[in-house]
Parts: C-alpha cells; sequence; structure tokens
C-alpha cells in the first residue's frame, strides 16, 4: 500500500510519444510526434483536464497516464514510481490504482455479460476476495453509482446511454483506483444526460478522493470539474494552468478560439473571441516555427520561423511569442 501524503498522485515531465508511420503505400516512414512534451503532476480528490480538436494526443497521453503503452521519451511517475524503469511487477500493481473510461458507453462493455460479472471480474482478476464479497462490492458500487440492485443481472443493451456509462464508471471504481481517466466520458451522450453524468463523476471524486484527467475536445465541458487546464495543439501543450485563468483571461489564440466556439453568455469572454481559420494540419507534417501559425490571426514572420517555448507568463504556462500584446 501507500502512504497517504501531499506529494503528486501522477507526474510528468516532458512525456512524448512518437509513433513511426508509413503515410501511404509506397511513401517512406516517418515519425508522427503524437505527444511531444507534456509537463503535468495531479494530487489527489483533483482534476486535470486535457482539451483539443481531434488528432491532438489526448487519447495517447490517456494510453501512457493507464501504462497500456510506454512513453518514448519523458518521464512519467505514478504514487512516486517511475514507471519507465520499474519492473514489470512494480508496473502491474500500479496498473489497480489507475482506471479508465472510456467514451463509448456502447462498445466498452461486453454484450455478452451481465453487469454483475462485469462488475465483478476486476475483482476476479486482481483479488481474493470471495463470490460473496464480489458480489456486495457489485450491488454497493451499483448503488453509489445511481443504478439498482436489479440491474446486477441484466445485460448492457438493457440500459440507455447514460446508464452503460454509469456501469463503465462503476467497473472503473471497483478496484479502488486513486487515479480516473476519463477519455471524453461525456462526449457520445444526450446533452441532457451529460450534466448527470458530469455530477456523479464530481460526487464521487469527493466520495473517493479521485484524482481524475479528464479528456474533452471543448471547454464547456470541463468547465465545473476541472481544478487545471491544459490547452493542446498538434500533440503539444499551448496553454496549462489554474482553471479560472484559462477560463477568464486565456492567453493563447488557440485557447481564445476554442472559447469562441463554446456557448457562453459572458460579455467579457466574447470579447476574447476569435473564429479559427482554416483546416486543422496533419499531424504529420505540423507547420514549422509556431504549429498553430496557418490559423492564427496574429501570426507574424517570427511565428512561420521559430516554434515559442511554454513559457510562465500571468500564472500560467504558454506558448505564445506575442501572449503579452494580443
Ligand atoms: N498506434 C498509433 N500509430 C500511429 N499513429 C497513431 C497511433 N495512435 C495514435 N496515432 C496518431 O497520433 C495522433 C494523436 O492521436 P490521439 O488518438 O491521441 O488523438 P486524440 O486527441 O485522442 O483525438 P480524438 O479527439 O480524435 O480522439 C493522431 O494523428 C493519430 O493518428
Ligand atoms: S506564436 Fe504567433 S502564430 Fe503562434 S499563437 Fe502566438 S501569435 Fe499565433
Ligand atoms: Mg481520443
Amino acid at each position: 500500500m501507500y502512504s497517504v501524503n501531499t506529494s503528486p498522485l501522477l507526474s510528468a515531465q516532458n512525456l512524448c510519444r512518437y509513433y513511426t508511420v508509413r503515410p501511404h503505400a509506397f511513401a517512406a516512414t516517418t515519425t508522427l510526434k503524437a505527444l511531444d512534451g507534456a509537463n503535468f503532476e495531479l494530487r489527489a480528490g483533483s482534476t486535470l483536464a486535457v482539451v483539443g480538436e481531434s488528432g491532438c494526443g489526448k487519447s495517447t497521453m490517456a494510453r501512457l497516464i493507464t501504462m497500456i503503452e510506454p512513453p518514448t521519451s519523458g518521464q512519467l511517475s505514478v504514487h512516486g514510481t517511475d514507471i519507465v524503469n520499474a519492473t514489470a511487477v512494480a508496473r502491474r500493481e500500479l496498473r489497480r490504482h489507475v482506471q479508465i473510461v472510456f467514451q463509448d458507453p456502447y462498445g466498452s462493455l461486453n454484450p455478452r455479460k451481465k453487469v454483475g460479472a462485469i462488475l465483478e471480474e476486476p475483482l476476479r482478476i486482481n483479488t481474493n476476495m470471495s463470490r460473496q464479497e464480489r458480489r456486495d462490492a457489485a450491488h454497493d458500487m451499483l448503488q453509489r453509482v445511481g443504478l439498482r440492485r436489479e440491474h446486477y443481472v441484466r445485460f448492457p443493451h438493457m440500459f440507455s446511454g447514460g446508464q452503460r456509462q454509469r456501469i463503465a464508471i462503476a467497473r472503473a471504481l471497483m478496484l479502488k483506483p486513486s487515479i480516473v481517466v476519463a477519455d471524453e466520458p461525456v462526449s457520445a451522450l444526450d446533452v441532457s444526460i451529460q450534466a448527470q453524468v458530469l455530477n456523479l463523476l464530481m460526487d464521487l471524486q469527493d466520495e473517493f478522493e479521485l484524482a481524475y484527467v479528464f479528456i474533452s475536445h471543448g471547454l464547456s465541458v470541463v468547465e465545473h470539474i476541472a481544478a487545471e487546464v491544459m490547452v493542446m495543439y498538434l500533440g503539444r501543450p499551448i496553454e496549462q494552468g489554474a482553471k479560472r485563468l484559462i477560463f477568464d483571461s486565456p492567453r493563447h489564440p488557440y485557447t481564445r478560439a476554442l472559447l469562441a466556439a463554446t456557448p457562453f453568455v459572458d460579455p467579457q469572454r466574447r470579447a476574447h473571441r476569435i473564429v479559427l481559420k482554416g483546416e486543422l494540419p496533419s499531424p504529420l507534417s505540423p507547420p514549422a516555427g509556431c504549429a498553430f501559425h496557418t490559423r492564427c490571426p496574429h501570426a507574424t514572420a517570427l511565428c512561420e520561423a521559430e516554434r515559442p517555448a511554454l513559457r510562465l507568463l500571468q500564472g500560467r504556462s504558454v506558448a505564445c511569442h506575442h501572449a503579452e500584446s494580443i
């Protein structure tokens, strides 16, 4: 077991994941930098939101944190253990503490298993609990996620999308993890159901002191749940800091564009609005200099020539040459 202390449950330094890909049949192989230098720390009971458009590296980060695949370079510590250099046994033990909830509540639950078996499976594999203990734990968890005892004997197809996501959340919590990676957990749900599932996640966070890495395309979903926000563009964090700073005084033009796509009524936020032009470039050949320059209304010759480093500005990190003046 791990002692309770104030050190981060999760910490990453310059975390990278590269893939070698062949863009088309007769092309030479090339390196796709799916994640290229993420830094963060996450403490018990807190939420880091990772936000950005499709292909910016969010799920890649999820796979690294859940130890589904190793980083290409950089450091990643879980409960203070450096997972890159840890033994296979230590990594297996740590995996219990990091669970994941996926976007698709239809594809992520085995349709041939009843809910009870789905919830008990992690206990069967990872613990010595008796049948009765597993059954009690599953019943208990059903209630905690807002489902009922009789749901134990039902199959996934008998539930709505929101209920299925509750089952997926229950399954993720069966081993009492300290960290849950939620990879767009409400994106596939009706808007009317999204708030219910977000509220459930927040209640469970309080109850179990869970740390969340909450992945989302857009900012609106994370406004209530996040403590810290990391905005990503083509594999790199471009603005990162406390939620209030990111929402109230975004310094990066891309963060502002994401906020512009969010239906806010606050006139102060509207004043920051910019609208994204152009297509998202291919991650296989990201633009030189600032990767955002092809879509940025403030781009200058410097932006095309030099990549801006992530630097501290007004309490958050931002990667933009002109963040002070725009
Ligand atoms: N196993 C892999 N081999 C090659 N390329 C990969 C692999 N996994 C991901 N990629 C590429 O890495 C980039 C980041 O992918 P990732 O799935 O992390 O993005 P994402 O932000 O989760 O996108 P989405 O919002 O669509 O889920 C993409 O260009 C993707 O095509
Ligand atoms: S560095 Fe230049 S192109 Fe990049 S976001 Fe800032 S102003 Fe725009
Ligand atoms: Mg993804």
